[in-house]
């Protein structure tokens, strides 16, 4: 059974408006670039830079600096930006990833990287692969074909008005790591972003089928790109591998309590500082990898706290249908017309996307963190459903009874917040 996200029949529409992204840099912070998204046309989003401080001065994004938003104005003249011409979704796509113009393959991924490379996973609109980054860490490049006539594992190809959705929230979110009143580590943190143009190269094809013949794939070998093909590539830190695909291999319910412990941390800290709704967080979208850490740290509301690692470390990822907030601005997706989503059968992960239109009716702007409850019970029946390294013995049992309480009791609760705060398994 195929437990990706349920195709979308529709692609993705973003309905509202982020602005006043101010990162912490002098320069920055300087700029004040406010940044609207909205709905215009047939699924389509636009951004208006409104800047009426907006120094005349050339930037660049420097993901080590981790800016919010990046503004390049060498794709327009900043007299134009500044007379508030509106950037077409590509300029917009573009200037995120610190670029004039979408580039070679090989003018973004050094031809030694693309051939380290070895796919990790697959999704509806992406091929994931893992590489190494010029410091010699294992990075994982999230692949999406954007703007093309062509469908993709039959699919429309997402537009860049959609992709900016996912490109915004990945890095609101990895950006929690450094927040002085609500941090959290348990995103995953996005290094960079490129837009590059061309056929698919040989060594992801090789690597494509490497996987294929391992494990099988659901997509289409993606070698019918003609070169003129634009895509975007989203590098990731890597996360480790999916709680789907890490069945059998966990030590026992004792990790699996720590692994919805850092989830539930995660989630209510974007609750607290974005308030973010996940809306997608099945089991292929839970990362976890080993480490010798013994304690996590996490800050809710200007509070420090800690929790016990047991052995593996979270990552979240996957926004394609999240929401969050920034000042009065939301970004969403409007799933409302998506029928698809919501017809699928045969595990509790389909009846989520129904529980959460019951909740919020239809209605995909509001926030509503109680979808979050729903997904950490969705989790928890995952967790208690799979197999163990080891199963027996007396902390297990009595794990198995708490986290059994955890999945009874959870839905009553407003928020991963509240559940954090008052649920007795984190206490
Ligand atoms: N940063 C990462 N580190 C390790 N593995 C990753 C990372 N990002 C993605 N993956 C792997 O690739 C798979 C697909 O990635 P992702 O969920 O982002 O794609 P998608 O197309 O949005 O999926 P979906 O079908 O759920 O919408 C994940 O389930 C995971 O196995
Ligand atoms: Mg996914």
């Amino acid at each position: 059974m195929n437990f990706s996200t349920p195709l979308r029949t529709n692609g993705l529409v973003l309905t509202s408006v982020l602005a006043n992204l101010t990162p912490n840099t002098p320069t920055w912070s300087r700029l004040k670039a406010a940044l609207s998204v909205h709905r215009k046309g047939n699924n389509k989003c636009s951004m208006c830079y409104n800047c009426s401080d907006f120094p005349k001065m050339s930037c660049r994004c420097v993901y080590d600096k981790l800016p919010l938003v990046c503004v390049c104005n060498s794709l327009l003249s900043s007299q134009d930006v500044c007379d508030g011409a509106e950037l077409s979704d590509a300029e917009k796509v573009c200037a995120e990833c610190g670029q004039q113009q979408p580039l070679p393959w090989e003018g973004c991924i050094l031809p030694e990287r693309i051939k380290r490379c070895v796919k990790i996973g697959e999704g509806t609109f992406g091929e994931v692969f893992s590489t190494t980054n010029s410091s010699g860490d294992t990075v994982a490049l999230k692949i999406i074909p954007v703007e093309g006539s062509e469908t993709v594992n039959g699919e429309d190809q997402k537009t860049f008005g959609e992709i900016l959705h996912e490109i915004i929230i990945s890095k609101e979110l990895s950006s929690l790591k450094k927040k002085q009143h609500n941090q959290t580590y348990g995103f995953i943190g996005l290094n960079d972003l490129h837009c590059v143009q061309g056929c698919y190269p040989p060594d992801f094809l090789n690597a494509w089928d490497t996987f294929d013949q391992r494990k099988g794939s659901e997509n289409d070998r993606p070698d019918f790109f003609e070169k003129d093909q634009l895509f975007i590539i989203l590098e990731f830190e890597f996360g480790g591998v999916d709680l789907e695909n890490s069945n059998g291999t966990l030590a026992s319910l004792v990790v699996a309590k720590s692994v919805l412990h850092q989830v539930t941390a995660s989630l209510a800290v974007a609750e607290q500082e974005l308030h973010f709704e996940h809306r997608d967080l099945h089991w292929g979208n839970v990362l976890v990898k080993p480490t010798t850490q013994k304690k996590g740290s996490f800050l809710l509301n200007g509070t420090d706290h800690c929790m016990e690692i047991k052995g593996v470390l979270v990552r979240i990822i996957d926004y394609s249908l999240s929401r969050l907030e920034i000042d009065d601005l939301t970004v969403s997706c409007d799933i409302s017309n998506d029928e698809e989503l919501f017809m699928g059968q045969g595990d509790y992960q389909f009846e989520i996307y129904r529980l959460m239109r019951k909740e919020n009716k239809n209605n995909w702007s509001s926030y509503r963190p109680h979808t979050n409850v729903l997904w950490l019970h969705y989790l928890c029946a995952k967790l208690l459903s799979m197999k163990y390294r080891s199963s027996g013995g007396r902390t297990v049992k009595e794990m198995r009874k708490e986290l059994t309480r955890f999945h009874d009791n959870v839905l009553h609760y407003s928020s991963a917040t509240e559940v954090l705060q008052s649920c007795p398994l984190f206490q």
